[in-house]
C-alpha cells in the first residue's frame, strides 16, 4: 500500500524542502520505492537543491495538462525519483493545482512512498496537498511564531478532512530559550517524529546541489535525518560506521620513524 506524506508548516522557511530532499533519498536507500514531488508550484526549489533545474518537462507542464507525470520524473540521489517544478512565473500561472490529485493517482501503483513538498501559507495550492495526503508532517522550528503557524496548519488540515501524522522539530540549537520536545507535543497536540539540529552543512550541501545525507553523511543533521527516515519507513536504525580516514604523510612518517627505532 502506498503511503502519501505532505511536508507542511504554515510559516515559511522552516525546512520543508530540506526535509523532503533528505527524507526521500534516505527512504529510497532503505529500500522503499520513493518519489518526491515539488508541490510548491509558485516558489519551487526542490529541484534547485538537488541539481535538477532547467528541465524541459516539470510538474508545471503536467499541471497545465501538457505532459504526463512520467515525463516529468527524474532520477535523484540513492534511487529516489523526483518530480520537480519549473521556476518560471508563466509556468506557475498555467498550472492548475486541482490536477495534483490525478497526478498522485498516476503514481500510486509505482511507489511505496510519495512525498509532497508543500508551500508555506494557506493558499489554494497549499491546501490541496493537505487534503490528498495519508499523513501531513509538520516541520516546525522551536520558536513561538513557527509553532502558532503549525497549529493553524494542523487545524486547517483537520478541517479539510486530512490527518496530521506528527511534527519534525528542525533547526534545534539546544539553547535554553527553545521549546523542548514535550512542550512542542503539548502545544501542537501531535507526536514529535524527529529532531533535526541546526547544522551549517545543510546550507553547504544545498549550495553544492546535494542533500546533506549524501554530501555530509556523518554530520549531526544527517544522523538525525537517517534516524527519522528509518522510523518513518519502519526500519531499524543502525548508525553508519565513520568513514576510514586515509593515513596522511605525517602519520606515515611517524610510523616509519617509530618502526626504525624499535
Ligand atoms: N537543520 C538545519 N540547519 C541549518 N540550516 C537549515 C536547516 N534546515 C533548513 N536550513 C536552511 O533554512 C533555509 C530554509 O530551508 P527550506 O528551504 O528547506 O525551508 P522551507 O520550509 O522549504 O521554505 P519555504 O517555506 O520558503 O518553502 C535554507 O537556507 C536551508 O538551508
Ligand atoms: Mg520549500
Amino acid at each position: 500500500m502506498v503511503k502519501v506524506y505532505t511536508i507542511a508548516s504554515g510559516k515559511g522557511g522552516t525546512g520543508k524542502t530540506t526535509v523532503t530532499a533528505n527524507l526521500g533519498p534516505m527512504l529510497a536507500r532503505y529500500g522503499k520505492k520513493t518519489c518526491i514531488l515539488d508541490a510548491d508550484v509558485g516558489m519551487a526549489n526542490l529541484g534547485l537543491i538537488l541539481g535538477l533545474e532547467d528541465l524541459p518537462v516539470t510538474l508545471h507542464e503536467v499541471l497545465a495538462g501538457k505532459a504526463r507525470v512520467r515525463d516529468a520524473t527524474y532520477d535523484g540521489p540513492f534511487g529516489v525519483k523526483v518530480v520537480p517544478c519549473g521556476l518560471s512565473l508563466q509556468g506557475f500561472q498555467q498550472s492548475n493545482p486541482d490536477r495534483l490529485k490525478d497526478v498522485m493517482t498516476d503514481l500510486v501503483s509505482e511507489f511505496d512512498v510519495l512525498i509532497l513538498d508543500a508551500p508555506a501559507g494557506i493558499s489554494r495550492d497549499g491546501v490541496i496537498p493537505l487534503t490528498i495526503a495519508d499523513g501531513v508532517i509538520l516541520v516546525v522550528n522551536p520558536e513561538i511564531s513557527s509553532i502558532v503557524d503549525a497549529i493553524k496548519t494542523k487545524i486547517l488540515t483537520e478541517t479539510v478532512g486530512g490527518h496530521v501524522e506528527g511534527a519534525i522539530i528542525n533547526r534545534v540549537v539546544g539553547s535554553g530559550d527553545e521549546f523542548n520536545r514535550a512542550q512542542m507535543e503539548k502545544l501542537l497536540g501531535v507526536r514529535v517524529l524527529g529532531i533535526i539540529p541546526e547544522d551549517p552543512n545543510v546550507r553547504r550541501a544545498s549550495a553544492g546541489r546535494s542533500p546533506i545525507v549524501v554530501k555530509y553523511p556523518m554530520s549531526e543533521a544527517s544522523k538525525a535525518f537517517k534516524r527519522l527516515s528509518a522510523d518513518i519507513g519502519g526500519i531499524e536504525y543502525v548508525e553508519d560506521a565513520a568513514p576510514v580516514v586515509r593515513e596522511g604523510f605525517v602519520d606515515r612518517l611517524a610510523r616509519a620513524l617509530f618502526r626504525a627505532k624499535a
